[in-house]
């Protein structure tokens, strides 16, 4: 591993968050709750949306899509992270630190894509409700989703395959929690010009991009409410973006907080923290803000709890698949 004085690295350490290790143990069981919360609250959503017809509109296929992004980018960086708070060496390979950019790299930015599709949904919904099946027709639900998946492969592709032309010498400790692409990039030897244009460009564009789209469809969504006529109108209309507007919020308002700041070692530290936020604590919050503000999925989600049983019934199709097959069983073996 070592020619001269320049060695080869192979693996990298995270340094997380240096504390006693004391405090270590009691990040660990904290962001092991967050992270089984999320766990359970997005599997939840996708289960209840798939469960309930009531529920089968753009607005929740876009949420059960978000639920899936959730899932995949916290279970990217997560479950390494826990097992770092527990042991000394906390050292990785560089393809499992390849695995695991890709995977963040695909789904943080699907979940950009899937937020602006929810913003373009509340706005064809409130300022052209009577041609809003039309327009949001399933085929074009699915294309806006597909369109955001196309997003992520791109962006993790074009990054991740940048990164292989790199070489990695002496230094390979990450002051991070997770493999985010600049602090790595901060540790290579080589000229890394290329790789910082591309990553400024790829992230530029995409949060530009949806940015504007959710900035602009929440501008004619509020001109659209304001000159409703009832008040009680207003406030129906306002209640159905309500969620999506906090969940917007929350999301650029931490992004903009990790990206906006100057560098400085302080910086680095609150980087830290607004990271551990974005990449943990916000695919928690995005399923619950959506259950505790919506009376359709709390009624759907105290139905299903109600009958548990009723869930392979109306998820599955099961009682559809077992009439099929008894009715098959009969041909085969008449009575
Ligand atoms: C694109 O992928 C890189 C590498 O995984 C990641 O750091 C970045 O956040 C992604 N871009 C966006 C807009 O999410």
């Amino acid at each position: 591993m070592t020619q001269g004085n320049v060695t080869r690295v192979t693996k990298f350490i995270l340094l997380g968050f240096v504390v006693r290790q004391e405090l270590q143990y009691m990040l660990f069981l904290v962001f092991l709750v967050i992270y089984n919360i999320s766990l359970v609250a997005n599997f939840g959503m996708i289960l209840v949306i798939k469960c309930d017809a009531r529920l089968h509109t753009p607005m929740y296929f876009f949420l059960q899509n978000l639920a899936f992004a959730d899932l995949c980018y916290t279970s990217a960086i997560t479950p390494k992270m826990l097992v770092n708070f527990l042991v000394s060496d906390k050292s990785i390979s560089f393809s499992g630190c390849v695995i695991q950019l890709y995977i963040y790299g695909i789904f943080a930015t699907i979940e950009l894509y899937l937020l602006a599709a929810m913003a373009v949904d509340r706005y064809v919904a409130i300022c052209y409700p009577l041609r809003y099946p039309i327009i949001m027709s399933q085929r074009a639900c699915i294309q806006l989703a597909t369109g955001s998946y196309v997003m992520g492969s791109l962006n993790a592709t074009t990054q991740v395959g940048l990164l292989f032309s790199l070489s990695f010498c002496n230094s390979n400790t990450i002051n991070h929690f997770f493999y985010d692409l600049p602090p790595i990039l901060a540790l290579s030897c080589s000229n890394i010009d290329v790789n910082v244009m591309s990553l400024v460009i790829f992230v530029g564009f995409n949060l530009v991009s949806t940015l504007l789209v959710v900035f602009f469809s929440y501008v004619y969504i509020l001109a659209a409410i304001l000159r409703m006529p009832s008040s009680a109108r207003r406030h129906k209309a306002f209640s159905t973006c309500a969620s999506h507007l906090t969940a917007v919020t929350i999301f650029y308002g931490t992004l903009s907080y990790m990206y906006l700041q100057p560098s400085s070692s302080e910086s680095q530290e609150n980087d830290k923290v607004a990271s551990v936020f974005y990449g943990i604590v916000i695919p928690m919050l995005n399923p619950l803000i959506y259950s505790l503000r919506n009376k359709e999925v709390k009624e759907a989600v105290k139905v299903y709890l109600i009958s548990l049983e009723s869930i392979p019934f109306n998820c599955f199709n099961i009682g559809g698949f077992m009439t099929r097959w008894s009715l098959k069983f009969r041909n085969i073996f008449p009575p």
